[in-house]
């Protein structure tokens, strides 16, 4: 039999805020240009202005592209936690460990009608969640094969991967000649190489563990561990023509707001693009007052305090529920004013959590 967390009214979550934790990062990793994992920040990127006028088609004929058809699980994020673990000597404290981009799913829930399912296991009194990659998939060609449109989303896909390309350098601007920037156009795009940022951050009463991917950092990391760090998360999206396109943006600022949000991210760069892709703009964002912004506009309804104070409650709710073994499934219907939780596996931790942590763990 299925548990279910409503989702609606948002009203019900409005009120009194909960209280959240600001993200520190703690750990990090990377994925070189072939995909390899390295314990290390030798993906990071800074930010670097890019030119106004680029096609972002330009090079899509070879775009190395990693292949999402694999499930990875919580893998990477797994192996940076027990290298941490390694060096600390104890386990972390989180009640949750997750990818961003889950509880990026969760929080938008009241304000989005998007489908989603996920696979979670209860380990040591911490729950381990990860996407249900065969449902991704499927939901995924299902949305690519949705009717006829202007642009294919394999190169709206690109377009994005190239603005980054465009938007970063891999050593700091002090460093980096003129030449490389000026050449920037004609580097291959590689989504396969990644930095990703593993931090400890809050809501409510529980302490969460997130793994996410970095686009660049402004400046440089901090001296102190735990400061905020000065991250850019880059995005590209259409030009802003008439009212119905603001509109279309000030929802999609949601989810920039809650993925940045998640992370500790304070700026997020749009690079506004035409029709035909090509950048036109590039403007800045301030993650801390987007909510407000957007509410002053009034036109697009979402509210950062309910997102915040849903995932609060519903994490509460999923740390009471999941209480045994086993491997349990939480599956939100497109549409649907609740979210479900039921048990798929009676035993075990399927393959969410890899051999090698539980290895580490059962010797810490
Ligand atoms: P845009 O966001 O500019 O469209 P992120 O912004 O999260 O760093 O992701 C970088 C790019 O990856 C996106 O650029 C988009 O091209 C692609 N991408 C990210 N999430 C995606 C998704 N759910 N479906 C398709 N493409 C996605
Ligand atoms: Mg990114
Ligand atoms: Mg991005």
């Amino acid at each position: 039999m299925a548990l279910t967390f409503p989702v609606y009214p948002p009203a019900r979550y409005a009120g009194e805020s909960e209280p959240v934790k600001r993200p520190k990062e703690f750990a990090c990793f990377s994925y070189d240009k072939n995909h390899q994992f390295r314990f290390n920040d030798s993906s990071l990127k800074w930010y670097y202005p890019p030119d106004i006028g680029a096609d972002l088609s330009h090079g899509s004929d070879t775009f190395v592209k990693h292949d999402d058809s694999i499930d990875e699980h919580l893998d990477s994020l797994l192996r940076t936690i027990a290298f941490h673990e390694r060096k600390t000597g104890e386990p972390i404290d989180a009640h949750v460990v997750t990818w961003r981009g889950m509880l990026t799913k969760i929080m938008a829930t009241p304000f989005d009608d998007e489908g989603f399912e996920m696979n979670a296991t209860l380990y040591r009194d911490c729950i381990f969640i990860e996407e249900h990659h065969a449902f991704k998939q499927q939901k995924k060609q299902l949305e690519n094969n949705r009717g006829k449109q202007r642009t294919p989303p394999s190169l709206m896909q690109f377009w994005g991967y190239k603005f980054e390309t465009l938007s970063t350098i891999p050593r700091p601007w002090g460093e980096t000649s003129r030449e490389y920037i000026e050449s920037r156009d004609s580097e291959i795009v590689n989504n396969k190489e990644q930095y990703c940022s593993v931090v400890r951050t809050g809501f409510g009463k529980s302490i969460v563990c997130l793994g996410g991917e970095v686009d660049a950092i402004w400046d440089a990391k901090p001296e102190t561990p735990g400061d905020p760090i000065n991250w850019v998360e880059l995005k590209t999206s259409a030009e802003i023509r008439n009212h119905n396109d603001q509109f279309k943006f000030d929802r999609k600022l949601m989810r920039y707001w809650i993925q940045s949000f998640l992370l500790g991210v304070p700026k997020i760069i749009v690079g506004f693009r035409t029709q035909d892709g090509i950048l036109s703009k590039v403007e800045e964002f301030k993650t801390m007052s987007l909510p407000y912004d957007v509410q002053r506009r009034g036109m697009a309804k979402w509210d950062g305090n309910v997102c915040i104070k849903f995932t609060s409650l519903f994490l509460e709710w999923l740390r009471l529920s999941i209480n045994d073994e086993g491997v349990w499934r939480i599956r939100r219907q497109h549409k649907s004013d609740h979210i479900e939780l039921f048990k798929v596996e009676e035993v075990g931790h399927g393959d969410i959590i890899m051999d090698e942590f539980m290895d580490w763990r059962i010797k810490l």
